[in-house]
């Protein structure tokens, strides 16, 4: 859960690959360093333990200057965020330096070997015994004279790569530089993702997209088992299998305003105010009036083979299933096809029974999880259409996925997801419609949900407007230690998904139920110190609601509710409530979602959080 980027070209390598390292910091932020290759052989390199800010500051004190390098900034998996453990690491005495995203399984047995031989590690890190490994077999093959053999003048350093990686058990995103090749980067890549920006004469090379936004428009995405040799005015793929590969190039989809905070004082702030966007963004052009339904041009699936769907399973992780959990709701009620929703991590090991006529959606905004990744392999593994609905082009399970959706929300950098959720539960609710028409639903119907679909972004910025107010409310709650979230039906996601936030960005202690599950033993932890969040717009359990908000209060507990705007009920009994737009039940969830990403916002804030960069986080959980 690391960031890598690389450079070569005509400039200072050392901006870019600092910018470079401040797009990515989402992806761990525990320790960087960067490294930059004089024509000499000569390296420049700093390393520091924490954020990118402390080694902007190093470098102020010690340079990297140079036209070639590469960067990392961490999410330590093997050894603690120290100097010693920070990337770049170098391999044998320094005939190269990589960088280094993903873990390798096997790292000890290969360590034990190269001590034997005599190589001395500097890290604990899994990292630098892949350093030692290539430098080993760079020594062995020059003395093989492989050189001889071919008419590449790289054929060395890629030979020793090859050789090196085909003894590792693990993923990684590798980018690494030779002392004896100053004017090229090998780019690897085996389970995490790596995508090279195409310049006039220079190159980048990156975890993803965001670092090459204003410095290049054309990308080129890597795929598992390839290696890429990386030259200012020239770029090589080759497969591990089948040699030199002709590479797709696509046009870079996002701008330097993407990954700018537009004024915002925190991305995650602007990515919650970018939601009637993004909502717009994933509707367009999918919004069907003739049929009353939805459509979708990457699904890979006949009608026939959709209308043979007679189960979908919803597999994810931490928001995105609760977003899964919005769709069992929406598609057993528009399409009647029976649901389960699975959280990927024990879905991969669980080996349910599974028929045909199933579908699987693997529901992911980075699209670089490990789990949801291994959930979605293992299914296709059995023959089973995999799609997924992804918000990150060209990511390795939108690669690997049989079809899918993207959400076209934009880059996603706040660590705390927000605008990814109500794009994932706008596209369910569209699936929803697409499944639904090609069964039950009437074409009424289907007309009625398209208007509300196009009516969405409009109600989210009107519920933007209780900004002012949800801050308020969080100076009055900040100090609370523990708080919970209740609702029913589909608005108990949202319970989940609102005790998420707040636990992920301010550090409080929130646990979402189905607020009748309380009275079966939660209720007990209930007290004046400890505050429930109702979520309760206007719907068929709301009665219900208002019973287990009675409940509460009747034990002294203090109350917010979010409810519809009119319901004067709710007043009588809440010591807060927030009105939002009323809109229909199915989709209130992306409505009452809103101010509850609000709330922890501003209460991470009133308590000092780092809201973009929470503690012991990472944007994607490329790991296991
Ligand atoms: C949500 O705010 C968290 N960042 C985390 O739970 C996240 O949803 C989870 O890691 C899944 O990520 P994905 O959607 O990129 O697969």
């Amino acid at each position: 859960m690391c960031g890598i980027v690389g450079y070569v070209g005509p400039r200072d390598a050392e901006e870019f690959l600092l910018e470079g390292l401040r797009r990515l910091e989402y992806r761990g932020y525990d320790s960087a360093g960067l490294t930059t290759l004089s024509p000499s052989g000569r390296f420049h390199v700093t390393k520091t333990v924490g954020r990118i800010d402390a080694l902007a500051d190093a470098l102020v004190e010690q340079p990297t200057p140079g036209n070639l390098g590469i960067g990392h900034t961490r999410w330590a998996t093997h050894g603690i965020p120290s100097v010693a453990n920070a990337h770049p690491h170098f391999g044998g005495d320094q005939v190269l330096a990589l960088a280094h995203n993903g873990v390798i399984e096997n790292y000890l047995s290969l360590k034990e070997k190269l001590l034997a031989e005599g190589y001395q590690f500097a890290s604990s890190t899994d990292t630098e015994v892949i350093a030692h490994l290539i430098a080993r077999y760079l020594k062995r093959l020059a003395e093989e004279g492989i050189e001889q053999e071919s008419d590449s003048p790289y054929a060395l350093p890629i030979a020793a790569v090859s050789k090196a990686l085909s003894k590792l058990r693990g993923t990684y995103g590798l980018v690494i530089v030779f002392r004896d090749w100053p004017d090229m980067i090998v780019a690897a890549r085996q389970g995490s993702p790596l995508v090279v920006g195409v310049g006039a004469g220079e190159h980048f090379v990156a975890s993803d997209a965001s670092p090459l936004a204003g410095y290049a428009d054309k990308i080129v995405y890597l795929a598992d088992h390839q290696i890429a040799i990386v030259r200012a005015d020239k770029l090589e793929v080759t497969h591990r299998d089948s040699g030199r590969i002709e590479h797709a190039v696509h046009d870079l989809a996002i701008e330097a305003s993407d990954v700018e905070l537009g004024g915002f004082p925190h991305y995650m702030l602007k990515e919650i105010f970018e939601q009637p966007e993004s909502l717009e963004n994933v509707m367009r052009g999918r919004l069907v009036d003739e049929d009353a339904t939805a459509k979708f041009g990457g699904l890979n699936l006949t009608p026939t083979d959709l209308r043979h769907v007679n189960r979908i399973i919803l597999t994810a992780c931490g928001t995105s299933w609760h977003a899964a959990l919005v769709g069992e709701y929406l598609i057993e009620e528009l399409a009647r096809i029976p649901v389960e929703v699975e959280y990927a991590s024990e879905l991969r090991y669980r080996n349910p029974p599974v028929e045909n006529g199933t579908l699987l959606f693997a529901i992911t905004q980075s699209g670089e999880t490990a789990d949801t990744l291994a959930a979605l392999r293992e299914m296709k593994r059995k023959g089973h259409p995999t799609l997924a609905i992804c918000n990150v082009v060209g990511s390795t399970i939108a690669q690997e996925a049989t079809g899918g959706v993207y959400l076209h929300a934009g880059p996603e950098i706040g660590v705390a997801s927000t605008k990814a959720y109500t794009s994932q539960c706008a596209t369910l609710a569209m699936l929803a419609l697409h499944f639904g028409r090609m069964r039950h639903l009437s074409f009424e119907s289907g007309k009625r949900i398209i208007g509300q679909l196009r009516a969405l972004p409009d109600v989210i910025r009107r519920t933007l407007d209780l900004n002012g107010e949800v801050r308020r409310l969080a100076g009055k709650y900040c100090h609370a230690t523990n708080i919970l979230y209740l609702g029913r039906q589909y608005n108990f996601p949202t319970a989940l998904e609102g005790a998420l936030k707040l636990k992920e960005i301010s550090y409080i202690h929130a646990q979402g139920y189905p607020a009748a599950e309380m009275k079966h033993g939660p209720i007990a932890l209930v007290d004046r110190e400890t505050p429930s969040v109702f979520i309760m717009p206007q719907g068929f359990v709301y009665d219900k609601v208002m019973s287990n908000l009675e409940e509460i209060k009747a034990r002294g507990g203090p109350v917010i509710a979010i409810a519809a705007e009119g319901d004067k009920d709710v007043a009588r009994l809440a010591d807060d409530v927030i009105y939002v737009p009323p809109v229909e039940e199915f989709l209130s969830p992306l409505v009452t979602i809103i101010p509850l990403q609000l709330f922890a916002y501003h209460i991470a804030v009133l308590r000092g959080c780092n809201v973009d960069r929470p503690r012991n986080l990472a944007k994607s959980v490329t790991v296991e």
